[in-house]
């Protein structure tokens, strides 16, 4: 079923479908969502009448209320439903010591749905970044060519292509993100383009101030240019909804535990079938391979599989399909609309404080969960600080490019009353 059908399955059901997952009482159907429209919530218009059905989802986490979570950026917290999957298969495995690879097959197609592809395109991997690095490192490429990307790269996006420009001398070029227009980022990287360009490579969203790329414009842009186009989506699966053959990307990285609520050490690696000749696999091994036979005889594996060498953790991996499952029974649309509408009120908030600027773009069509921002004068460590030891609010300082700011992560176990609790602390700071 694609994420589509989820979205127009009646509140209800959905909700019931929710309470399959454990800790949800089935009580809670009287305060069942209203069927989840993909719009973007004004100010004024926050859904209260769903608080109950957001409390509930609440508990689906096994968060300590001990401190307010509000990193998913950085790592996401697993769902008891993903925890209590990837136990379960760890025990079935290892008591007749088998490694289960056969479920892969399952996986792999509801991965592909997830993602809108094929099951031939996808690879599972540690990380987002194992996705890149496999992408960056597989991509034939000779001295002087270039590789576009932002400024805003995460290290795990930006350093797998380092690398190439340090020991195969392709040049890399980078552009500052523009956070107030979709066009101004696909003109940013237009500019960059020469005749030596191969690569374009953006974030879906920008780790550092939760900037969404214009994905599907760059990827026509870099079709019409004759350009490999790779989205690192470690900060977009699991927050967004979006389908991969309709932005169409050659590539597209993710990891499980962010935003999707998989166990740590799980990711997702989409390559287009086209291109999958395009990308060679530069670790290989057992699975790697089509025909084989010693001497003489090698092909790769003529799906994505040929990225996953060797024997691998099954486990983690059901686990993350249980997190897919999770958020697709909630509906990806309504995911995005309740955590962009958390981060718009928190910044709406925020810039009306006197000494505070906001980095995230205004615009709610260019933002998703994540909200940055910085208090003039005062180091994003002092203010990380104090919010930590304070009101014990788990956030994350954003040190790169000079920025000097926090960023907020507000997800689906968050609330209306974490934001105001940000706003609070951080206006003990501005008398
Ligand atoms: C845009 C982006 N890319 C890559 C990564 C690295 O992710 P992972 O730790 O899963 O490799 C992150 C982590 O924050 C990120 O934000």
């Amino acid at each position: 079923m694609s994420n589509d059908e989820h979205n127009i399955i009646p509140s209800r059901r959905r909700f019931v479908q929710l309470a399959a997952f454990g800790a949800i009482g089935l009580n809670g159907c009287a305060v069942a969502p209203a069927s989840g429209a993909a719009t973007v919530p004004t100010p004024g218009d926050w859904p209260e009448a769903d608080d109950e059905f957001w409390k509930m989802v609440r508990r689906q986490y096994p968060l300590t209320r001990e401190r307010t979570y509000l990193n998913t950026g950085g790592l996401g917290p697993a769902t008891y439903a993903a925890l209590d999957a990837m136990r379960a298969a760890q025990m079935e495995l290892q008591r007749i010591s088998e490694h289960g690879h056969s479920r892969f097959r399952r996986i792999r197609e509801s991965a592909a749905a997830f993602l809108g592809v094929g099951a031939d395109e996808v690879a599972f991997m540690r990380n987002a970044t194992e996705g890149n690095a496999t992408i960056a490192s597989g991509i034939k490429l000779s001295a002087g060519d270039e590789v576009i990307f932002e400024s805003h790269a995460h290290p795990g996006g930006a350093i797998p292509w380092m690398t190439r420009q340090k020991e195969d001398g392709i040049r890399v070029k980078i552009f500052d993100p523009d956070p107030s227009s979709a066009d101004g980022n696909l003109e940013r990287i237009a500019s960059l383009i020469t005749p030596r360009t191969r690569v374009v490579q953006v974030s879906h969203i920008t780790a550092p101030t939760g900037i969404v790329m214009p994905v599907a414009d760059i990827a026509k842009l870099c079709r019409d240019r004759g350009l490999y186009f790779h989205v690192d989506g470690a900060q977009s699966c699991g927050a967004i909804p979006f389908n991969l053959r309709d932005i169409g990307c050659d590539s597209y990285a993710a990891c499980g535990h962010k935003w999707l609520g998989a166990p740590h050490g799980t990711g997702l690696l989409y390559v287009r079938r086209e291109r999958l000749d395009d990308v060679v696999p530069t670790e290989v091994g057992a699975y790697s391979n089509g025909d084989y036979e010693l001497p003489s005889t090698f092909d790769y594996n003529d799906t994505a599989q040929r990225y996953e060498p060797g024997t691998r953790d099954v486990t983690s991996v059901i686990g993350m399909q249980t997190a897919m499952e999770f958020m697709t029974s909630i509906g990806m649309d309504r995911v995005a609309e309740y955590t962009r509408g958390l981060g718009v009120y928190l910044q709406e908030q925020l810039a009306a404080l006197d000494g505070v600027e906001v980095l995230t773009p205004a615009d709610p069509m260019l933002r998703g969960g994540m909200t940055t921002y910085k208090i003039r004068g005062t180091k994003y460590d002092d203010l990380y600080r104090h919010l930590f030891n304070n009101h014990r609010l788990r956030c994350r300082v954003v040190s790169e490019q000079g920025l000097d700011a926090l960023r907020v992560s507000t997800h689906i176990f968050n609330s209306k009353a974490d934001c105001d609790r940000v706003v609070e602390g951080t206006r003990e700071l501005l008398v």
